[in-house]
């Protein structure tokens, strides 16, 4: 037995991260209700205080919404690692991957529905570009390791909570609060995702201690790029850049934000006081210096993110941004 399939137990026993069905929040729930009498009112106060956003920052949302749309990616991804072999598997890692698979789907289809009805963006662009992204595939960067798929894991899903929790308060400083609180259901939801990749690393970290070093040291030497990387809309090469950038600049998700991140899963996986010896001692070191070091090149790092020239965004209509 390999020691993914031996954590099935230890999975079991974080199965209570996720929501019940009968208690899980919908998307409906947080829209217009369009079977209500007075649906066209409910549609046009969406419409009108979406007005407040400003375009940079539906540029990041549109991003974050194709991101969360390109899911089918990050199932197979997952499915590599955790085996759901008959698709209806009850092993508790089967159950996890299709429950969790289940959660995030709600995420690009609210976000989907908001940005649809707002009257604000360009559907059509956007689809493409999720069609292109799902075809285009998702790589955490990691041959197929399952070690670092599942670092990759916990790292994204704090990414993600990042991002949409500081969407959320955007929004709510210029007054969009249909959005803030979108945004923050969504941000809750990683945040229990996030919990559970970071539990199962750490117990990579005590039962398969040097192989799970290696992988996080082997993921760090490079930037650990974000799922959508891949985005594209047929026509802007930069359209990834472009979106990184705006991140960067309105501090929707950054270089710091990028650094906390290490020094949180650091903190987490309980990486200074291990016990290591010869070479993964040397690889713990380097880890353990990751967060300093990328504390200290935030800013140049970021600067350099932030460093892109206006774009033309087929999402927003052709508007500049
Ligand atoms: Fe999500
Ligand atoms: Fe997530």
């Amino acid at each position: 037995m390999n020691v993914i399939e031996s954590l099935q137990d230890y999975v079991a026993d974080n199965l209570s991260l996720l929501s019940p069905i009968d208690q899980a929040w919908q998307p409906t729930e947080l829209l217009p209700d369009l079977t209500a009498e007075d649906w066209s009112e409910q549609v046009q106060r969406l419409r009108e205080s979406s007005l407040v956003l400003p375009d940079e920052l539906l540029v990041v949302l549109v991003g974050n919404m194709v991101t969360e749309e390109a899911l089918p990616n990050y199932t197979v991804s997952l499915e590599h690692i955790v085996k759901d072999p008959t698709g209806t598997s009850e092993t508790p890692w089967a159950q996890w991957l299709r429950r969790w698979t289940a959660e995030e789907n709600r995420h690009g289809d609210l976000l989907n529905a908001y940005l649809r009805l707002s009257g604000r963006v360009d559907m059509a662009a956007i689809e493409r570009t999720i069609h292109h992204l799902i075809s285009n595939g998702f790589s955490p960067g990691n041959e197929g390791d399952p070690h670092s798929g599942l670092i990759y894991a916990a790292f994204q899903e704090r990414a993600t909570r990042i991002s949409h929790g500081n969407i959320a308060r955007l929004s709510q400083g210029r007054g969009e609060e249909n959005l803030a609180r979108i945004c923050r259901k969504i941000a809750a939801d990683e945040t229990r995702h996030e919990v559970f990749y970071t539990r199962v690393v750490g117990e990579l970290f005590e039962r398969d201690p040097e192989n799970t070093l290696f992988a996080y040291r082997n993921m760090l030497r490079k930037l650990i790029s974000m799922p959508g990387s891949q985005m594209t809309d047929g026509r802007d090469p930069n359209l990834f850049d472009q979106f990184a950038a705006a991140a960067q600049r309105i501090g929707v998700y950054t270089s710091r934000d990028y650094a906390s991140i290490i020094r949180h899963l650091n903190t987490a996986w309980n990486l200074e006081r291990r016990s290591f010896s010869g070479k993964a001692a040397r690889a713990q070191d380097y880890l353990c210096r990751q967060p300093e070091r990328y504390e200290m090149l935030a800013d140049e790092i970021g600067g350099r993110i932030a460093e892109q020239p206006p774009t033309r965004y087929s999402w927003l209509g052709g508007r500049v941004v």
